[in-house]
């Protein structure tokens, strides 16, 4: 029986029958076999796990489909029960819904499992390798039904992917509150998550995957390209001829040769997965393939020495790139790097020396053999960087593990004092330059799926942004510079992958503003749809990551997780749609808590005061937190917001003597 798009979504799990089963589909990118980690009595438990979503007449049939799943692949996805619709975001009039807000939330989360966004659509991870949305089918199908049912007088509660189920609340509460991963600290090594994700009641919810949020590689582009943009700058001169070696094409990674391009460089980066490569280059992300390091270095040396604009793609491993360019001795400006590292163990990152098969069929069959063969292959990896760098090259993290995972290998990377020989993007760019302004990814997403809407806020950005700048303090001008651009070339730069979504870089006042005018244009009929509001988890204050989102707070506390819980919290009774928070993301299991929102807004007053009440909070919280560090910026930042905001009255730090300290402690 064939049913509806609205029928099958208010069918939920039906509990008469069991729908067809879906073949395992070879054309499309699967995550690759998780470790054998469970033992036997723990496979029980998946089991029975697994089967609380079935009534008991279906268990007969679904026990020995799932067993297979967990031998064949260490995790139960229950395939049978995907939808037999295609999934993609519809117009939000096009949910069976009873709210508004919810019918948005459904339409995110059809976009992040839209077959063109996520990277291995069929076991619901939206990028990063383990980046999940939910653990399995049910979970997608239940979440659903609650969501098509709903009122705005109710909260469903998600548990790692699990909805608890729909509690009574009130329209200003919000309509989803997701945590993921959370566990106790003392179990938060990546077996941990390896265990509980097998069993079936935790997962790693990455950072925009588990919140509903991602909205492509367009998510990472702007920020990439501030990356590569500043730390071109900082290399003097023009962008032009320079070059730009990194590695990944994958979820969030495929965004790098794009941002090389609109920076205005040579970039070369390396992918060893080629269905990855293809997908970025069909995409028109990436301009060439190679496959062949001699083939590719005289290309690299043509690209340089005409100032193209180009961005090339080594199709293998990235070390024997590193290698082959530190032996050719070819001068490299900027590094970097974006394999998985957060996901070392488990198909984040591909050794040298094996091929995609090899190791995946390594990873699963000997695990230990694998782990040797990663950091024996970082090890290798960070001495070719360090042969380029002793020659000016420019090298930074971009927030993936590399530093720390190379430290763990026993890499040469360290400085004496047991510092990284590197900088985060963070401590050199990102964060002294914009988290301590304010200044963070903030998103939207029309859910009219219009494209002529998503020009028009194109359009009223441009337009806010443009009025703001000009009587932004010079602190901040550059900044709003480089995003006012950023705006003017969105369109242009054809960045949307799924749904009708936009990111920009702003601090408070720039994302409230664009926001009521957003919020203005729906009430007024000129947008046709209204639209969610949303940002990354890598932001001012929504993570506590002390590699990478917090790398450049000095006063101790970057291993400190309050402010990311307290922004969550805060955002929850402020108008926040749904909120989300989750362990782990961008940089490990156990690394990192980081957390988001979205919002709903529709041209209603409602609307208006929970933009001003939410964003406010949402960017400030971080600023205080930054300024209390005693980062000069954030301080210059919350003193201009506190003189035009009297209710808001932040601790501030008061500056001590170093010389005066010394002498006591020495006196002692
Ligand atoms: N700094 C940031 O703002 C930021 C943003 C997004 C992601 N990240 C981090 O960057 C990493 C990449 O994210 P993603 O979403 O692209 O992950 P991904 O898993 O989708 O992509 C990583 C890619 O690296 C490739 N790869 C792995 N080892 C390789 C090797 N040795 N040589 C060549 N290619 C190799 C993989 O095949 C994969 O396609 C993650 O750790 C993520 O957390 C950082």
């Amino acid at each position: 029986m064939n049913l509806s798009f609205k029928d099958e979504i208010l069918a939920g799990i039906p509990a008469d029958r069991l729908p067809e089963a879906k073949p395992y589909d070879k054309d499309i990118n699967h995550a690759p076999k998780r470790k054998d980690i469970l033992k036997p009595e723990e496979k029980v438990l998946a089991l029975k796990n697994a089967l609380r979503y079935f009534p008991e007449s279906l268990h007969a049939q679904l026990a020995p489909e799932f067993a297979e799943e967990l031998n064949l692949y260490g995790r139960i996805y229950m395939y049978r029960y995907r939808p037999s619709y295609k999934i993609y975001a519809r117009p939000v009039e096009e949910y069976p819904a009873r709210s508004r807000q919810a019918a948005a939330i459904m339409a995110m989360i059809q976009n992040n499992l839209d077959e063109r966004v996520a990277q291995h659509p069929h076991e619901l991870i939206i990028y990063g390798g383990n980046g999940a949305i939910f653990q399995n089918w049910a979970q997608y199908r239940l979440v659903m039904q609650y969501l098509a049912t709903m009122t705005d007088e109710q909260t469903l509660v998600m548990y790692s992917g699990h909805p608890l189920g729909l509690f009574p609340s009130h329209k200003d509460a919000p309509r989803v509150i997701v945590t993921n991963g959370m566990v106790i600290p003392n179990y938060s090594k990546p077996d941990d998550w390896e265990r509980m994700n097998a069993l079936g009641v935790s997962q790693y919810g990455q950072m925009t995957a588990g919140s509903y949020m991602y909205i492509g590689p367009q998510g990472i582009v702007h920020g990439t390209t501030i990356t590569v943009m500043n730390a071109a700058r900082k290399q003097g001169g023009s962008p032009a001829g320079k070059l730009f070696v990194t590695a990944g094409l994958g979820g969030m990674s495929g965004a790098q040769p794009k941002a090389g391009n609109i920076a205005g460089v040579v970039s070369v980066t390396a992918e060893i997965n080629p269905k990855a490569a293809e997908k970025r280059y069909t995409q028109g992300w990436v301009d060439e393939l190679h496959p062949s390091l001699d083939e590719l270095i005289p290309r690299i040396k043509k690209a340089v020495a005409n100032k193209e604009v180009v961005s090339l793609a080594y199709v293998g491993n990235v070390v024997d790139l590193w290698e082959r360019l530190a032996d050719e001795g070819i001068h490299v400006d900027l590094g970097s790097d974006q394999t998985s590292l957060h996901n070392p163990w488990a198909g984040g990152y591909y050794p040298v020396g094996y091929s995609l098969e090899e190791s995946k069929k390594m990873m699963a069959d000997d695990p230990a053999a694998f782990k040797e063969a990663v950091q024996a292959s970082l090890r290798r990896h960070v001495a070719a960087i360090n042969r380029l760098t002793a020659k000016g090259m420019y090298f930074f993290d971009y927030g993936n593990a590399f530093l720390l995972e190379s430290s763990r290998a026993g890499a040469d990377v360290l400085r004496l004092d047991g510092s990284f020989r590197y900088p985060s993007y963070v401590q050199d760019i990102m964060g002294p330059l914009y988290f301590d302004y304010g200044f963070g990814p903030f998103r939207w997403v029309c859910m009219s799926e219009k494209p002529e809407d998503l020009a028009l806020t194109d359009a009223l950005a441009m337009e806010v942004l443009g009025r703001i700048a000009e009587r932004s303090p010079e602190e901040i001008a550059g900044q709003m510079r480089d995003n006012i651009h950023w705006i003017e070339e969105a369109g242009r730069n054809h960045l949307v992958v799924g749904s009708q979504a936009r990111i920009l870089y702003a601090d408070c006042e720039g994302r409230t503003q664009i926001a009521l005018a957003f919020n203005e244009a729906i009430r007024d009929g000129r947008l046709k749809g209204p639209v969610v509001l949303g940002r990354d988890h890598h932001d001012v204050s929504g993570t506590d990551s002390p590699f990478r989102e917090t790398s450049n707070i000095y006063d101790g506390s970057r291993f400190c997780a309050d402010m990311a819980v307290q922004n969550v919290i805060g955002d929850g009774f402020r108008g926040a749609t749904w909120v989300s928070i989750h362990n782990g993301g961008g940089v490990g299991w156990g690394e990192v808590i980081n957390g988001g929102f979205g919002m709903v807004i529709d041209g209603s007053e409602d609307s208006a005061r929970h933009i001003r009440e939410m964003l406010f909070w949402d960017v400030n919280n971080g600023i205080a937190r930054r300024s209390w560090a005693r980062n000069a910026g954030a301080r210059f930042a919350i003193e201009r917001e506190m003189a035009r905001t009297p209710d808001l009255r932040v601790t501030l730090p008061n500056e001590a003597d170093e010389t005066l300290i010394i002498k006591s402690l020495n006196q002692q």
